[in-house]
């Protein structure tokens, strides 16, 4: 867990003077992609901790500033303000009240109680069990610090508060990044089930491929899988995902001491490294022309529509891609949300049948959600002889539960030896 966290389990008063590096990070990544997100990070030279629902870490404005900027499978970064035990709202409001508020918020934002900081709060499994009386605790402890007019900006708000309440344990974090990381900027238009931005980055990353190869999805919808696939080809950071290449106003800029030169020096740097386009085909097919339209308006937003080979093609009919086979990594309709599984079984089945036909030397990997269609999947695949898929993460995309399956590319065929 954190390395620090005698620190904030004891005597929150004697807490330092904050927000001043080392700061305790809690980077919340969705449900199963922990040990993904964890890889990416420590992958760029930062020793995060896979913990329940994200990654721990100690670190300093450096390693805040690299998180949002290059983690693509992360939702948000939280910086711990304060962790003890409380089992009644007396107590709560107690020692959030001991919490040296002055050091982590603004005048204008601790004292005016009609213009309240945003305060989320869970509760799970404690005594304390009514998140708005939490959230009216939490207010009233940090109103009685100091006192004075709201000059604050109501948008964007850059302090933001989030209360855990666990097992009659309260942590209370502020919220570096604001808007949800998944929410790159380039999504203009949607298809009809879009995937999330951090869960095309997760399955890009799970499915092993090496950007120097083809990479095919044939259920692109609006194209975040491909988007994603150009973006980390060509060394595009998430942060910079829009055409402009400039980052979102990230609510941590604005806090107290943040060094600013730091981060346009890494921005910098980040822009430098990006390649001009992408080093081996990306290819894009769907049969719903609109979700097309959509992946073409996106694409220009994320600057990548270069680096796309879009067509409009059925499934089955868009294995004549040319070239060396590659990856495929794809999301096709789940069922719940865009039609019956009576309706999908057939084209389940015709996935199965085009894995282990035109498309056997390919690798692939998919997000499925209903238990019936993999297994139609499944039973295609095994009554053609062609290899097994394995679950490689579970997660939820929209509140679905989904596992992402995959397949290594069999081995090519050995060379016939000589008589
Ligand atoms: C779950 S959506 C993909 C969403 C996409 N990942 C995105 O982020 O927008 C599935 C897509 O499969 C497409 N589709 C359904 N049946 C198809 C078929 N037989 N051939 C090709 N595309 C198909 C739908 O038009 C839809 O865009």
């Amino acid at each position: 867990m954190f390395a620090h966290r005698s620190r904030f389990c004891t005597n929150i008063a004697s807490f330092p003077l904050m927000p001043k590096p080392p700061f305790e990070l809690f980077v919340v990544v969705p449900p199963g992609l922990e040990a993904l997100a964890a890889a990416e990070l420590r992958d760029a030279g930062h020793p995060v901790e896979v913990v329940r629902g994200g990654l721990s870490w100690s670190a300093g404005w450096e390693g805040l500033m690299a998180a949002h900027l290059h983690s693509r499978i992360a939702s948000r970064v939280l910086v711990r303000v304060a962790r003890f035990g409380a089992r009644a709202l007396g107590e709560l409001e107690r020692k959030a009240g001991d919490v040296d508020w002055a050091a982590w918020l603004p005048p204008e934002r601790r004292g005016d109680l009609s213009h309240p900081i945003p305060v989320e709060v869970s509760c799970r499994r404690s005594r304390l069990y009514h998140e708005g009386a939490v959230r009216e605790r939490v207010l009233r402890a940090i109103g009685w610090e100091t006192a004075g007019p709201s000059t604050a900006k109501a948008s964007p708000e850059p302090w933001r508060l989030h209360v855990r309440v666990h097992r009659d344990t309260i942590t209370i974090s502020l919220d570096a990044t604001g808007d949800h990381l998944h929410r790159r900027g380039y999504r203009r238009l949607t298809g009809s089930a879009p995937l999330r931005e951090t869960l095309a980055a997760a399955a890009l990353r799970a499915s092993g491929w090496p950007l120097d190869r083809p990479l095919l999805d044939p259920f692109a919808g609006s194209g975040t899988i491909v988007i994603e696939a150009a973006l980390i080809a060509r060394r595009i950071p998430p942060a910079l995902a829009t055409a402009s290449r400039r980052p979102p106003d990230f609510p941590f800029l604005e806090w107290e001491g943040a060094p600013a030169a730091t981060w346009t020096t890494m921005i910098e740097d980040a822009r430098e490294r990006i390649l001009p386009g992408a080093p081996a085909p990306i290819l894009a097919s769907d049969r719903d022309a609109r979700s097309l339209e959509a992946l073409a308006g996106n694409a220009r937003a994320a600057g990548v529509e270069d680096d796309l080979s879009v067509r409009q093609a059925s499934m089955s009919t868009a294995s004549n891609t040319g070239g060396d086979p590659g990856w495929i990594v794809t999301n096709p309709p789940y069922g719940g949300r865009l039609g019956e599984r009576s309706q999908l079984r057939p084209l389940y089945r015709s996935l199965g049948a085009q894995l282990a036909g035109p498309w056997s030397a390919w690798d692939f990997s998919a997000y499925v959600s209903d238990p019936v269609l993999e297994g139609a999947l499944r039973r295609e695949l095994s009554r053609r002889g062609a290899g097994p898929l394995d679950p490689l993460v579970k997660t939820r995309n929209g509140g679905i539960a989904v596992t992402l399956l995959g397949r290594p590319a069999p081995p090519p065929p050995a060379p016939p030896s000589d008589p």
